[in-house]
């Protein structure tokens, strides 16, 4: 199994049909040992979502922007495990003023929350869990939405993605040397709380069907929980500052696809 006697942290967990819900499956049918965190008034949530867990995990409170709730949760991990071997980042957050086409009338407040909560945590959790992860080495990964190219709606977050990408590359120089890797997801959308967040999220996940080759199902994250635990494993060993693209193949694509019959490529 590829996460036999793995031990990891997985943030982000909220819905079942949270990324970091198919992550934690994924990484639990591949042995993995997990704990979950949640957030604030969602914490019920997600300890509801992680009872259709197949091993239904711990879930410790943690807000990415509270560094004594990231430093409690370090601690308790010491405590339990002892190590860490890897963990998911899956957490984002950005203020309607900051997504929607309101990107010239948002103020700096809602930016820098955006900012902070999507990128910077980043950071912060990595920084709290080196003390766990500096013998062994480990895995970082955390989830991205393309942020080379601009797109309707998304605004701010956009911006903070392009923050995370940058904040990625640069755990991949720093921590290379403690045998620690950090990657990214670049995922298509999916149907989430985060994505109901978006007003007008639906046009741009219709957008996806007409040019990703491989088709893309806004229902199903787990194509991507299963390159998060690619990511996770030993089998990706050698793959640190990386964005992996799992999202049909539609950022390879320049225009949409022809329609059928008109002008498909040869086979
Ligand atoms: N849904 C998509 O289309 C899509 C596409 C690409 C990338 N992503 C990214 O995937 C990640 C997970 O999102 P999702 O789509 O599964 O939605 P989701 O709503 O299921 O998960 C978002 C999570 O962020 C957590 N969160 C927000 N603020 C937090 C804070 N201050 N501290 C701790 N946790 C906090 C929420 O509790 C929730 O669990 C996000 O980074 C998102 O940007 C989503």
């Amino acid at each position: 199994m590829l996460l036999a006697d793995r031990k990891l942290l997985i943030t982000g967990v909220l819905t079942p049909q949270s990324i970091a819900f198919a992550s934690a499956q994924v990484a639990q049918e591949q042995g993995a040992e997990i704990v979950l965190t949640g957030f604030g008034r969602a914490m019920s949530i997600t300890e509801k979502t992680a009872r259709r867990l197949p091993d239904p995990p711990d879930v410790l409170e943690m807000d990415a922007n509270d560094p004594a709730q990231i430093a409690a949760v370090a601690d308790e991990l010491g405590r339990r495990w002892g190590r860490l071997d890897g963990f998911l980042h899956a957490i984002a957050f950005a203020p309607t003023d900051a997504l929607g086409g309101n990107f010239l009338a948002t103020p700096i407040e809602s930016a820098l929350t955006a900012f902070q909560t999507s990128a910077y945590s980043l950071k912060a959790v990595a920084a709290a869990m080196l003390p766990l992860m500096r013998e062994r080495g480990g895995a970082i990964v955390s989830l991205d939405f393309d942020a080379t190219k601009a797109w309707p709606l998304y605004d701010w977050m956009g911006v903070a993605k392009a923050a995370l990408e940058a904040v990625n590359r640069y755990l991949a120089r720093d921590l290379g040397r403690y045998g620690i890797r950090a990657n990214c997801v670049s995922a298509g959308p999916l149907r989430t709380m985060a994505a109901k967040g978006i007003p007008g999220y639906d046009d741009l996940a219709s957008v996806w069907g007409r040019r990703a080759p491989l088709g893309w199902d806004i229902t199903d994250p787990e194509p991507v929980g299963r390159a998060v635990a690619f990511l996770l494993s030993d089998w990706a060993r050698g793959i640190t500052g990386e964005i992996v693209h799992v999202d049909g193949g539609f950022h390879a694509m320049g225009t949409d696809l022809a329609p059928p019959g008109g002008g498909e490529p040869a086979r």
